[in-house]
């Protein structure tokens, strides 16, 4: 169950690596115990999260995950919930590819779509009956503004995450009243290895900023946050421009 102040005692990260998703770990751990769980694939940068998180007291578990493979979802995700209850779940996995190298090859087209939509909605679908059974639970998804409307530098990824904010906005009012609560986290560019190779724009983001807002929007109770905040006013903004203005933004 969640704490007095609203943290959680135990905590899933689907995306066990992802700098977001370890920046949230981060500001719930704060001298606390914490049972963290990372779901990912196995790799270097998992191994230091784990050693990372231990050695700040957490109590770590890794169970193998990998976001393309729908058909492993039920066993994974039933892994994580069978010892005890879990408080909290990060959707944080997510792929952003060069959309030009996307649009020639449909592997990688087919790969995003898989990982950032498909995957999404079957780990939401999971971690609804499973948190619906145990009667409680905060899911935080880790959508983006790109889904508000699609760009065309980036509408391949910006149509799964459009899929992925959907669907989330719908699966948190199915569970009104069940004690279950969905976050969609509608971030906008935060610096992270997701990003590491763009040019920041000045309003960027940090991974502890976006965590300290996500935070924040758990404990107020909200079901959307945009992160940076100047998120809101670009996807405001975005929304309202004419398709012809809109198709000549180049990035
Ligand atoms: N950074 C931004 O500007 C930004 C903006 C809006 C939304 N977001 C979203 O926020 C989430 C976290 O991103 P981040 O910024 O923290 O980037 P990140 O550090 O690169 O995290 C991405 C995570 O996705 C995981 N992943 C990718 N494909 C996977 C697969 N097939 N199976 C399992 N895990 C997989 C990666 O695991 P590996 O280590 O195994 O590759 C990594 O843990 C993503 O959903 C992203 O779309 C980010």
């Amino acid at each position: 169950m969640m704490d007095a102040l609203g943290r959680p005692q135990s905590l899933l990260l689907l995306g066990g690596t992802s700098d977001i998703g370890l920046a949230i770990v981060a500001r719930y751990l704060d001298g606390r115990p914490l049972r963290v769980v990372l779901a990912a694939r196995d790799s270097p940068r998992l191994k230091e999260a784990v050693a990372r998180l231990a050695g700040r007291g957490a109590v770590v578990e890794v169970v193998e995950f990998d976001a393309a493979e729908p058909q492993t979802h039920a066993a994974a995700l039933g892994q994580c919930f069978a010892r005890r209850d879990i408080d909290m779940a990060i959707v944080a996995f997510g792929l952003l590819p060069d959309q030009r190298a996307a649009m020639d090859d449909p592997a990688i087209a087919v790969q995003t779509a898989s990982v950032n939509f498909t995957g999404a909605v079957s780990v939401g679908v999971i971690l609804a009956r499973e948190m619906r059974a145990q009667g409680h639970g905060v899911i935080i998804a880790l959508s983006s503004v790109a889904g508000e409307r699609p760009r065309q530098a980036n509408f391949l990824y910006g149509s799964a995450k459009a899929g992925m904010s959907a669907f989330y906005d719908g699966l948190a009012d199915s569970l009104i009243g069940t004690g279950v609560r969905v976050v969609v986290v509608r971030a906008g560019f935060v610096r992270s290895r997701m990003t590491a190779h763009l040019p920041a724009p000045p309003l960027a983001g940090t991974p502890e900023r976006a965590a300290a807002a996500i935070t924040q929007a758990v404990w107020r109770g909200r079901a959307v946050v945009w992160t940076p905040r100047s998120a809101r006013v670009l996807a405001g903004v975005i929304r309202v421009l004419p398709r012809g203005v809109l198709r000549r933004i180049p990035f």
